[in-house]
């Protein structure tokens, strides 16, 4: 315990077998510290406190990354799981291009948002009263079921719906579009998205009552009348209060007449498992797939997702796309070799483990996951150019008490799509949700896990 105790307060790193930091030496990887991957409440400042995203990375870890990568200016670099877009705002700031992806539109939002730099100041002042009073003119519903009428009575769901429908008017498109049924969110400009974060902080904050202590979960009223009825001035107040707070942390860092000069940063929402980028068009990776632990990211930004207009069908189709989902698709896939020992290992580990549904929606579920994590790295090494370097955040966690080594899992899947394992660093994360496990402690103690930074090199 005391040898646990001391790693824990001491990051360590370590050198993967057969790699030197010397086959990379522009890498300088053992001189200097790495920040953790993980936000806190010190690293959590400026725009990245805009939305609090549990799985989100921490900036200065990105900034690490990016400089001892040693990348130069026209560097492009990519993230197929952008989430909130930690990488693609420090590498605008840093004047990089970059790649961003996500499957969840609400968190394409938020990380076009996050590009949003002080060339449209102070213009959000004068939007937000033009949205506002937009909002408090219409009349009629725009959807036939509302989906905010979960949480919200229907008057207040309404005056919520009219304020995006009209950040739309103003912002994307005359006519109000279900955002759901879009094949892209290529319409939306950082700045509408700007004002879709700030009705979504709005939401939040509203449903503070039904928050839980898993973050990822946001209760629903037991009955109708416990619903929500924020009246017209509260939620026009919160909604301005909340761009005004935004507005303030957008950095004044950004010349604007030189804002012409920032490269390209594009942010699609799309599958990592068939991206829209060209082969070998970037020269680095940093991303962090999603974890194995059985945190749903369709359920974890439900308001976000509601306040966007997506209807339950609409979350559903959503979650049934994302790796990682507690829901099973009607085929399951067979698992591969090319998986790795570890992984396969694992997977006749729950597959024999003697708990109820190991043999049946355990087992399905686990090969769901490797299947679009396995499919992900192929599609990830098209795009990476020859020689070029990926960084992948990922964290163990357990299934009942068998042990799912995910760094390890990575580094075998990556070695399977030719890359070369240089490095990794080892961070002990706390609270992890590697506990929200159904009934993980029948089966063990320990609580906390291990996240690690993964450093490749693509063949
Ligand atoms: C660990 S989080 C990444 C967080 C990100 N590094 C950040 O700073 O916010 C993983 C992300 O993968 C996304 N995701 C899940 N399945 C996906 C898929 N098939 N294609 C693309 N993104 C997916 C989730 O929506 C989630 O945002």
């Amino acid at each position: 315990l005391g040898c646990f105790k001391k790693r824990r307060d001491n990051k360590y790193r370590r050198l993967q077998s057969g790699f030197a930091a010397a086959t990379f030496p522009e890498m300088t990887l053992s001189n200097s510290e790495l920040s953790s991957p993980k936000r806190n409440s010190q690293t959590v400042t400026g725009k990245a406190a805009w939305y609090s995203y549990y799985a989100g990375f921490s900036t200065p870890f990105v900034q690490d990354v990016i400089r001892k990568l040693g990348l130069p200016h026209e560097a492009i670099v990519a993230d197929p799981w952008n989430g909130a877009g930690t990488t693609t705002q420090v590498a605008h700031e840093l004047r990089m291009s970059a790649l961003g992806a996500d499957i969840n539109p609400a968190m394409v939002m938020v990380s076009k948002a996050r590009l949003l730099g002080n060339m449209v100041d102070p213009s959000q002042t004068t939007l937000c009263t033009h949205i506002l009073r937009k909002a408090s003119v219409y009349r009629a519903d725009v959807l036939e079921e509302e989906p905010l009428a979960l949480w919200f009575a229907p008057q207040s769901a309404t005056l919520l719906r009219n304020i995006e429908r009209s950040i739309q008017f103003y912002l994307v498109g005359p006519a109000y579009s279900r955002l759901a049924k879009l094949e892209s969110l290529s319409s939306i400009s950082s700045l509408s998205a700007f004002f879709y974060v700030a009705l979504f902080r709005t939401v939040r904050e509203l449903l503070a009552p039904f928050r839980t202590t898993n973050p990822t979960w946001i209760k629903k009223p037991k009955h109708p009348s416990g619903r929500l009825r924020p009246s017209e001035e509260i939620l026009a107040r919160m909604f301005k209060k909340h761009v005004e707070t935004m507005t303030a942390a957008i950095p004044n860092l950004l010349d604007p007449m030189a804002q012409s000069e920032y490269p390209e940063i594009k942010i699609d929402c799309a599958d990592s498992k068939s991206l829209p980028w060209k082969d070998g068009v970037a020269d680095a990776a940093i991303a962090s797939p999603p974890y194995c632990t059985r945190i749903d990211y369709g359920i974890a930004t439900l308001p976000e997702l509601r306040a966007m207009g997506f209807s339950s069908a609409d979350v559903r189709k959503l979650r049934e796309r994302m790796i990682g989902t507690s829901t099973i698709a009607t085929a399951t896939p067979a698992s591969q070799r090319e998986w790795g020992d570890t992984c396969n290992s694992f997977l006749a580990a729950v597959r024999q483990h003697r708990s109820h549904s190991s043999a049946s929606y355990y087992i399905k579920n686990h090969l769901q996951y490797f299947d679009g994590l396995f499919r992900s790295l192929k599609e990830l090494n098209r795009i990476l150019k020859p020689g070029s370097r990926c960084v992948l955040v990922v964290q163990d966690s357990y299934y009942k008490e068998i042990k799912n080594d995910l760094p390890q899992i990575v580094t075998e899947m990556g070695q399977a799509v030719g890359w070369k394992s240089v490095w990794r660093d080892d961070f002990p994360v706390e609270h992890s949700m590697a506990r929200a496990h159904a009934h993980a402690e029948t089966y063990r103690t320990e609580s906390t896990a291990t996240e690690s930074v993964l450093w490749f090199v693509r063949a």
